[in-house]
This record gives C-alpha cells, structure tokens and sequence, in this order.
C-alpha cells in the first residue's frame, strides 16, 4: 500500500464498504423495475444464476488483484506483471469510472431532491398523473438538477476527504446496518397492506416460459452493475483490505447483502404496486412516479416517502463512494509524491462536478446539440457501462487472472486447511479461464445480434 492509502482496520469495515459500493440504485431503483418489465420470478432465477456463476468469482477476482497489488485499478496490473502489457485494462476501467459518475450522480442527485421534496411533503395529495408530471418536469429543469446532482458530490468528496479508514469504513459501519434496518421496517409495513400477496407471487413464483435471450441479457447487465464488478471499485477496496482476510468469504458475505437488498426491495416495491393496482412493468420511472403516488394512499404517506427515498439515497451514497475513491486512490497512486490525498479529493470533485453538469446540460435539453447518435449523455453512459466496459472489463480481468497472474498468487483462502476451501482455488481458476470469459462473450455477441 502507498503512502496515503490508510487501509480498513477491520474485516467487518472490508465487508460493509464493498456491500456498500455493491448495494446501491442498482438494487432498490433498477432491479425492481427491470424484474417488472422481464417476467418478474423468471428475471429472479436467470438473475440469481448468474450471480452464482459470474458474481462470484468476479468479485473474488477483483479483491484478489487490489490485495495482490496493494493498488488501485490505475497501478494493479502494472504492479503484478511488471510491466505494462495490461496497464490499457486499468485505463478502461478508470474510463467505465469516469462514465460511470456521469449518470450515477444525476441519478442519486433525484434520491436527493426526491427526500427534500418528501420532508417538505411536497406530494401531499398528488396522484399519479401529477406525480408523473412532476418527475418529467423535475429532471429537465437544469439549475434544479444541478444543484441536486452536485449536492452528493461535493457530500462523496467531503466524505473521501477524511480517508480509508475515518471517512469510508467508518461511515460504511453506520450507514450500511441503518439501511438494511429500514429496508427491513418497509417491508414489514408494505406486507401488512391488504392484497400484496400478489405482489410477491409476481417475484417469487417463476413463469419459465418468460426467459429469453433478453431476459438474460439483462440479468448478467443487472448481475454486474449491481455487484459493482468490471470497472476496478473493488480492486481499489482490496488493496486496503487486511492481508490476513479471506477474499472467498469476504466475497460471499457481499453477495449474500447485496441480494437480500435487492430482494426487500422487490418485496418492499411489488407488493405495494399490486396492493394499489399498479403496473410492476412501468420502467425506470416506478421509484419515482408510481411509488410516491402509491405512498400517498398508504397510512403514512409522510413517513414512507421520507424514509424510502432516505434509504434510496444512502444506498447510492455508499456506491457514489466507491467510485470516486477510484479515481482518488489513482491520482493519488500517478501523483503521489507531489499531491496528498486532501489536494487530489479536491481537484476530483471540481472534476466530477464539471461532468455532473454536463450530462444534465445534455439530458435537460439546455445543451441540446451535446449529444452522441442523437442519444443525450445519460443515456449513452447508462448503456455504455453496464452493456459494454463493465461486462467486457469483467471478461479481461478474469481472463487476466486466470490465464496471466501466477498460481500461487492466487490464495482466495490464505490460511485455510479445509479441504473444501482448499478446492476453492482450482475451481476458481477452472472458472475464470473459461466460464467466466465464454459465456460474457457469448451473451455480449448475443447483444449484438450476432445470433
Ligand atoms: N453496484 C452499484 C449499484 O448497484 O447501484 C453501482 C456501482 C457502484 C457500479 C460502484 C460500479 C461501481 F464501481
């Protein structure tokens, strides 16, 4: 580890951060609408097998590659093979990273005008119609969206100011069981509500005939953004993780959370769609446009919006973390000796502040010709990160892994003599030569159409 990369000092720190970047939009925004619109139990089971399949060893293989290096994505691949035949791996990472803040902040930046809207109780008896309204006439208001994507920001670079261990693992060991407590709360709530056993039969009981080739698609695009894997947060994250820490485990706890999320977040928005009357297939617009309106019915309606759109904003905080703390802790890594991790948090913020801007400017409309093949930037980098540079990242350090990085190197289980543990490493290596690579290649080819 390099000066200025102040590691985690506790395992239970490692594991709540990278559940942390893992659980974020993409579990409680995009999984129950994706799920809405590709068959609903069918999406479930394509999605938990490829978690198994793929999230796995993925997320194995990027804490592997930060705890072998001690680097960040920047100088990881350098550091391992001494050379910079695969320093083009970190330079695609860091730039699904860069892409990857451009929408991600825009949308956490509605979370946040969402909850100040809801403390205000702004949507007090407003129905579907108004609230549909709302939201079209929300996101393309400029200086609103400005103001309310630069706001987590500047709070992600206040954040990562204070470091590793004082900023991200302290602030991961209080938000993270916070949220699962008032995700669990919710979903209690929302269970009580007469006629939401409809709602969770939509997600729990499978109709086969559903899965497609597109409902595969999805759920490995789903499978990656949700775990956070392809683009290097969590390689930077292993590089501060103990040496005496098993990544397996380390691996499998994340998974487990950040499905059980994904999952109170079905069991928290389907039902309360079905107990209304709702459409589960109403797209990106279900957190923001019917969800508000069915909040408005429910006993509560001040206290259930506030506290979704809370828990909807702490959980993009802790990913928004993550990423940026990439492109500190690479800065950090090229600039080391002339630039501390105070200067570089603050020259990254301008930065991220300055394409915040300018993916609303595009998406608002006010910047109308700034856009690529007639697609504004939101859209070109939602589709751009989790169809392209994170399943193709993904691929490459498998492959890197498996193929490129000496054996020995690869101690999943450092100090374990268990039999089963002692499998592990083979298997994992059997997996990320081939499994792993084929079927990435063969669903991406599929995307293409080239089936
Ligand atoms: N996993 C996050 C989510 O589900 O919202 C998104 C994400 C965070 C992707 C960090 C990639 C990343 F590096």
């Amino acid at each position: 580890m390099k000066e200025g990369h102040k590691g985690f000092t506790s395992s239970a720190g490692v594991i709540l951060a990278a559940a942390g970047s893992a659980i974020g939009l993409g579990n409680i925004w995009k999984f129950p609408y994706v799920a809405g619109m590709n068959g609903g139990g069918a999406f479930l089971i394509v999605y938990l097998i490829c978690v198994a399949v793929f999230g796995m060893p993925l997320l194995m293989t990027e804490l592997l590659i930060g705890k072998q290096s001690g680097k960040s994505a920047y100088g990881a691949f350098r550091t391992i093979t001494g050379n910079n035949r695969w320093q083009w791996l970190s330079w695609w990472t860091l730039a699904g990273v860069v892409i990857l803040m451009g929408f991600y902040f825009v949308v956490t930046g509605w979370c946040a005008a969402y909850l100040v809207e809801s403390v205000t109780n702004a949507y007090k008896g407003m129905d579907a119609t108004a609230l549909a309204e709302h939201f079209a006439i929300t996101v393309t208001n400029t200086p609103k969206m400005i103001l309310y994507g630069l706001l987590p920001v500047l709070l992600t670079g206040a954040i990562l100011w204070f470091g590793v261990n004082k900023g991200i693992e302290r602030l991961s060991k209080i938000l993270m069981p916070v949220l699962l407590v008032m995700m669990i709360v919710m979903a209690v709530y929302v269970l009580m509500l007469d006629g939401s056993k409809e709602g969770l039969l939509f997600l729990f009981r499978p109709d086969f005939s559903k899965i497609t080739p597109q409902v595969v698609m999805m759920a490995v695009g789903q499978c990656f953004f949700s775990l956070s894997v392809g683009i290097g947060a969590l390689i930077t994250y292993g590089a501060y993780m103990p040496n005496t820490q098993d990544a397996s485990m380390t691996s499998f706890q994340v998974i487990v959370l950040d499905t059980l999320v994904a999952l109170l977040a079905g069991v928290i928005i389907f039902p309360a769609v079905f107990a209304f009357g709702v459409s589960p297939e109403e797209g990106p617009e279900l957190v923001f446009v019917v969800l508000p309106a069915i909040f408005q019915q429910m006993p509560l309606p001040w206290l259930s919006s506030v506290m979704f759109f809370l828990l909807l904003f702490i959980a993009a905080l802790t990913s928004t973390i993550s990423v940026m703390e990439v492109a500190v802790a690479s800065l950090l890594e090229a600039f080391g000796g002339k630039l501390n991790r105070h200067h570089v948090v603050l020259i990254t913020t301008v930065i991220v502040c300055a394409l915040v801007s300018l993916v609303v400017l595009s998406m608002t409309g006010a910047w109308s010709k700034l856009t690529i093949m007639q697609h504004n930037l939101f859209d070109v980098s939602d589709n751009l990160v989790t169809m392209v540079i994170m399943p193709l990242g993904a691929m490459c350090m498998s492959l890197f892994v498996g193929w490129f990085m000496p054996i020995k190197s690869i101690d999943v289980v450092p100090y374990s003599k268990r039999p089963w543990k002692k499998a592990l490493r083979p298997m994992l290596i059997f997996s990320l030569r081939f499994v792993v690579p084929i079927t990435i290649l063969l669903v991406f080819l599929n995307g293409l159409g080239v089936f």
